[in-house]
């Protein structure tokens, strides 16, 4: 059995449900908006992030769920969309989750407004249910992912980047989100219990690996679904540059931030800074930082009584830095 199969087992039946729900939840009177949805939906991702909220959520309530948990992982995955449909305009990327990204296909007037418009129906999802409690952890969530994204532009223009800034940079675009799923997860079948922080933390951790596995892929020539090799065309240092900067002779310093700043649309001298930074250990530091932080991850939950979920959680944690895609 493949390990998504696995990890989905226990918590199949809500899957199959959710995604009915997630449909739902998009719907719009405009033809315009269902159309474009309807294509959205139709490329669906991992889904990791609702894995994680019902996994969570039954691991902490032995096996029960709530609508409320059924709310929290739709807003999430609303949530994350929106957030990768706004990306790909910032980011000038074509591609995503194998095919046109909505700025590709649509230009960017139209995903900024999908953007939105799939933000606000996550958001209007908690309110017309009054689940409050779980709006604030989302809401943070969005607050931070601007943040996060922002900060990274700011590093960008300036070059400056260095490796703390780097975990704050993706704490907050990526980790935040993963850690509002296994909050929520817990929050919305444990209101105010302790579960509720001790699964933000958990989810935390998984989302820096998670990250940090994702910028490793940028380094790759693999098919991932979407373009790698563009973190350097737009400027983005990632763990792998920042730590062989670290530890670059002056003058390699001084050649790698020129190629960086005055070369980054040079295919070729691109394809120069990453063969650099392969050669100088730059990938094997990245992956054993991924890995501390899923150990740090998996502490946590030793903490919990075995279980079905608890053991796809342990899982899911390792496919975070396992997958393919
Ligand atoms: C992509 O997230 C954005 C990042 C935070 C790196 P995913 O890799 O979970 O995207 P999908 O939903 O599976 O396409
Ligand atoms: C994560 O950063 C994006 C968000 C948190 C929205 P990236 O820009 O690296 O994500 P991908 O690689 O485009 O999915
Ligand atoms: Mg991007
Ligand atoms: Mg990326």
């Amino acid at each position: 059995m493949k390990v998504v199969e696995q990890i989905k087992k226990p918590i199949g039946y809500e899957m199959d449900l959710f995604e009915q729900k997630f449909l739902l939840s998009m719907s719009s009177k405009v033809a315009l908006l269902n159309r474009i949805t309807h294509y959205i939906v139709n490329r669906k991702g991992k889904q990791m992030r609702p894995m994680f909220v019902f996994l969570v959520a039954k691991m902490v309530a032995n096996g029960e769920v709530s609508e409320r948990t059924y709310r929290g992982a739709s807003v999430i995955e609303l949530i994350h969309t929106a957030t990768l449909v706004h990306d790909d305009v910032v980011d000038d990327s074509n591609r995503r989750r194998g095919f046109f990204s909505v700025n590709a296909l649509l230009k960017n007037k139209i995903a900024v407004l999908i953007g939105d418009f799939l933000l606000s129906k996550g958001l209007l999802l908690s309110i017309d249910n009054n689940d409050f409690d779980l709006l604030k952890i989302i809401s943070i969530a969005v607050r931070e992912m601007s943040e996060g994204e922002l900060l990274q532009i700011e590093k960008a223009r300036k070059l400056d980047i260095t490796e703390d800034i780097y975990y704050e940079i993706i704490r907050q675009k990526t980790a935040t989100l993963i850690a509002a799923c296994c909050s929520l997860g817990a929050a919305s079948v444990k209101p105010e219990s302790l579960h509720v922080e001790s699964m933000r933390k958990f989810g935390e951790l998984i989302g820096m690996a998670f990250q940090i596995k994702d910028d490793l892929f940028d380094y790759g020539d693999e098919q991932i679904g979407k373009p790698t090799g563009i973190d350097i065309k737009e400027q983005k240092m990632t763990l792998p540059l920042i730590h062989v900067l670290n530890q670059a002779s002056k003058k390699d310093k001084k050649w790698l931030i020129n190629s960086v700043k005055n070369h980054n649309k040079d295919t070729k001298r691109v394809k120069e800074v990453i063969a650099f930074v392969k050669d100088n250990g730059g990938l094997d530091y990245a992956v054993n930082k991924m890995k501390s932080f899923q150990e740090e991850a998996l502490q946590i939950l030793k903490t919990y009584p075995d279980s079905d979920y608890k053991n796809s959680l342990e899982l899911m944690v390792n496919y975070v830095i396992d997958r393919k895609k």
